[in-house]
This record gives C-alpha cells, structure tokens and sequence, in this order.
C-alpha cells in the first residue's frame, strides 16, 4: 500500500447504528497470523513456486507482497491466493518503510538467513501494544551459528554456516519459534527448540516448511526438533482458518445477541473462548469445522487471564472486555503477554464503560448499556473490540483510524452486516 492509500484509509470511518442481533452464517478467513509467517517462508524454496490458498484478504498480506517482490520474488496474487516464486531473489535487503512498519517482516530474518546465510532486515514495527523485543529471535540465530550486529535500525545477520544446536527459550515467543524454526530448517544436523509457542499458527507454518520438504517434528508441543536438509523446493499450501477473527465473531455474538454459525474454523483452536463464553451464559454448538453462538439476554461475568495458546489467547483480550463491560457484575482480565493491551478501555470508557486499568490487570464493572459515541481504534484488535462496542451501544457510534483494523481483518464491515449489523464504511 502506498503511504497515499494508507493514509486514505487512516481517514476512513465506520458509522454504526448499535442494537441489532446478530443472526445468520459468517465465514472466517485464512489465520493472518500463519499467513504472514508462510508468506516469509515461501523465500526459501530455492526450485519451483509456492502456490498458497487461503490467505486472508488483508493490508498486512498486502505489504508483504510487496516487500517480497522488493527482494526479487514474482508474486502472482489473488484475493485469497499467491502463486510465489523466490528462485528469482536477488536482494538480501530488506530495508523500506514496509518492513519497518509491520510486525512480521521479521520472518525475513530467518527465512533469508536460511537460505541464502545472510541478510539485513530493518527492525519491525506493529500494534503499539507494549515493548517488543526480539533478543529470543537473535539468541536463537546466535546458537546456530549466525553473527548478528543492529546498526541503523537494521538487523544485519551473516553466517558461514548454520549448524543445528540446542536452544530453549527464556519466554514462550510466537515469532522466535517461528524464526529459528525457519532458519534451523536449513542448518546442518538437528536443532532442539525447547519452551516454544504451540500456538495453531506455528503448527501450520512448521507443516507448510514440511510441505516444502524440511523435517520438523513436534510443532504443537513444547519442544520441536528440525533435522537439517540441503534444500526446500516450492509446494501447494492452504493456511489455516484465523483463529482469532472467530474469536472476534463468536464474542460480537455474545454481547449482540442472536444465533450466528461461524463456518470454516477448527473448533479445537476456539476452545478457551467457547470455555469462557459458556461460563458466562453462552450456549455453543460445535460441528466438525463451524461453531454456533446462541446468546440471550445479559450474561455473567467473568475472570479471564491471558497465556500461550492453549490458554486465552491475548489477541481476544480487547473484544472480550467490550462484551465484559455490559455482563452482569465485576471481571477481572489479566493481560499476561503485553504490558500495555488496555489502549481502548478509555475509548470504551467515552461510551459509558466502568473499567479501572492498574497495570495489566483491567476491573470492569458492568453496566445495563453502552452508549453511542466517536471512538478511534488504537491497535488492530482494539479496533475490532471498538467495533463490537459500537454493534451493542444505544445510538450511532464512528470507529475511526480504520487502517488498524484493515491490517488484520478481512472486510470486517461486510462480514458483520451480512450477520444484520447497521454498518457503513464512509470518508472520515
Ligand atoms: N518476547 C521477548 N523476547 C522476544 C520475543 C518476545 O521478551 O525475543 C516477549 C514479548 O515481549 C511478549 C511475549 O514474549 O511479552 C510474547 O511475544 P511473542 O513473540 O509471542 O509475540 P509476537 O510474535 O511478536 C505474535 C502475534 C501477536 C500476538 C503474539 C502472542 C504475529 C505477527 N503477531 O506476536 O499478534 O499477540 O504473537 O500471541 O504473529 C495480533 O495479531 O493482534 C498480534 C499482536
């Protein structure tokens, strides 16, 4: 996206018209949380293409595309799939705004490194939601082998060779699995990753890297094992449903009212929100790839701390606490993961809201109704809990800043006025 465009959409506005149900059948998108992983990935496959399916149509996959032809890459893109052909990489680089701007261009790091043992990557940017440090990425890299410095807001990286070692994790990290995982896949012998995220989205980038032919074993537990292989070659891939914008659904449901099936989701990956939602009054029906919200009248509240998958997932937190602020009596949300996750209580607070933010704890006291009002999205995820807000609140309400939301949410206006919401897109 040029920064016109971005700009443009920065000045975009949701208005909505609160206080209808949410009834009917929504589809959840390809995880932008795999996709944005595998997108990196497909670098590394050094004969043949990498055809991709399911990929969310979103500003974030948008970048990277961008970014990947930046380095040589011819990327043949349609709404929801990339044919992606890397034998053409010819620039280590990756040094534009782009990369700066978006959280997962650190997957460059590992991807480049593995394949080509060197690279210089800019440090990454994305949701402001506290202090995000890499040094478990660059520990990993370092235990294989890899001399890194950080100069002008660069990561510059360079090995000899990469040779599989042992590594364990001082905290459990999406993105340094993920990136060490990346970059062992191509080192020599076996490499030992100890206290890894088993979050759904490193499980599908570990059987995408497998689908390319590298040999991973134990993604989804704590500890994976990557036997070194001499090369990856292109593949067919489809990524996983997005675990989070189901999440995102069945919450709106809840704190909307109704009966909404949201299809194409792995129930298994939802189950710590179904949990809470049924703690809370929420009838769920599981199938075998959908999940239906029957919700009725006021709900409960509840305690919700946030942890690594499978435990809630942080990236549900700000949701939650909207449909948490009209529930019946006091809930406490812990935020484990991000010390800095509550941007939008002031937001929801303009709306009528009683929530007390004392460090990473939120105390939300419910209340009968929600009210409409002017409201910005502060992050992705604040701007889908502003969102839902917005679909509960007596009166009209505008959500603005919308190129938050657009990061990482396919449509999002579409998909919840098909569902009967009052929602329009307008000029800000
Ligand atoms: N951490 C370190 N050192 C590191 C890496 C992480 O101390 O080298 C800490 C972080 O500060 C944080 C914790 O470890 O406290 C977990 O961070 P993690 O590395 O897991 O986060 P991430 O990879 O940067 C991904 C998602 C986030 C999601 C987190 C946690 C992507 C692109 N981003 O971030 O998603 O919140 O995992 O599940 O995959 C979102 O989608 O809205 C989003 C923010």
């Amino acid at each position: 996206m040029t920064n016109e465009i971005r700009m443009g959409r920065a000045m975009e506005k949701l208005i909505i018209q609160g206080g209808r149900a949410l009834n009917g059948v929504v589809d959840v998108s390809g995880a932008k949380n795999a996709a944005v992983a595998i997108i990196p990935a497909a670098i590394m496959a050094s004969s043949g293409v990498c055809l991709i399916d399911n990929i969310p149509d979103i500003e974030d996959v948008n970048c990277l595309e961008r970014i990947l032809e930046c380095l040589g890459c011819r990327i043949k893109r349609d709404k929801n799939s990339a044919v992606i052909d890397s034998t053409s990489v010819n620039n280590l680089n990756a040094c534009t705004e782009e990369v700066r701007k978006m959280r997962a261009s650190y997957y460059l790091i590992g991807a480049l490194l593995g394949r080509f043992k060197k690279a210089r990557v800019e440090l990454p940017g994305g949701c402001s939601i506290g202090v995000r440090p890499i040094d478990q990425h660059i520990k990993g890299f370092e235990a294989l082998g890899a001399q890194v410095k950080i100069e002008h807001g660069a990561v510059i990286i360079e090995a000899e060779r990469l040779v599989g070692a042992n590594i364990f994790f001082d905290v459990v990290s999406v993105g340094a699995t993920i990136n060490v995982m990346l970059a062992a896949t191509l080192a020599e012998g076996t490499t030992i990753l100890e206290n890894v995220a088993r979050e759904p989205h490193v499980v599908d980038v570990a059987n995408f890297l497998n689908t390319m032919g590298a040999n991973i074993k134990g993604a989804g537990t704590d500890v994976i094992r990557v036997t070194g292989v001499k090369e990856l070659k292109g593949c067919s891939y489809s990524v996983i449903p997005d675990q989070i914008e189901a999440g995102t659904f069945m919450i709106a449901a809840a704190a909307c009212g109704g009966r909404v099936r949201i299809d194409n989701v792995i129930p298994k990956h939802l189950e710590s929100i179904s949990a809470k939602l049924i703690e809370m009054g929420v009838e769920i029906i599981e199938e075998e790839d959908s999940i239906t919200v029957i919700s009725n009248g006021r709900l409960k509240s509840v305690n919700v701390k946030t942890m690594p998958y499978p435990g809630f997932p942080t990236d549900v937190q700000q949701p939650m606490s909207t449909l948490l602020s009209i529930a019946e009596g006091r809930s406490i949300i812990n935020e484990s993961i991000w010390e800095c996750r509550f941007k939008h209580v002031d937001e929801l607070k303009k709306m009528g809201a009683e929530i007390k933010v004392e460090g990473r704890t939120a105390i939300i006291d419910g209340v009968c109704k929600l009210t409409g009002a002017v409201v910005k999205a502060s992050d992705l995820r604040a701007g889908a809990a502003m969102v839902i807000a917005g679909m509960i609140a007596e009166g009209v309400s505008e959500v603005h800043s919308l190129d938050h939301i657009d990061r990482g949410y396919p449509k999002i206006e579409e998909k919840f006025r098909s569902l009967g919401a009052d929602i329009v897109r307008a000029e800000a």
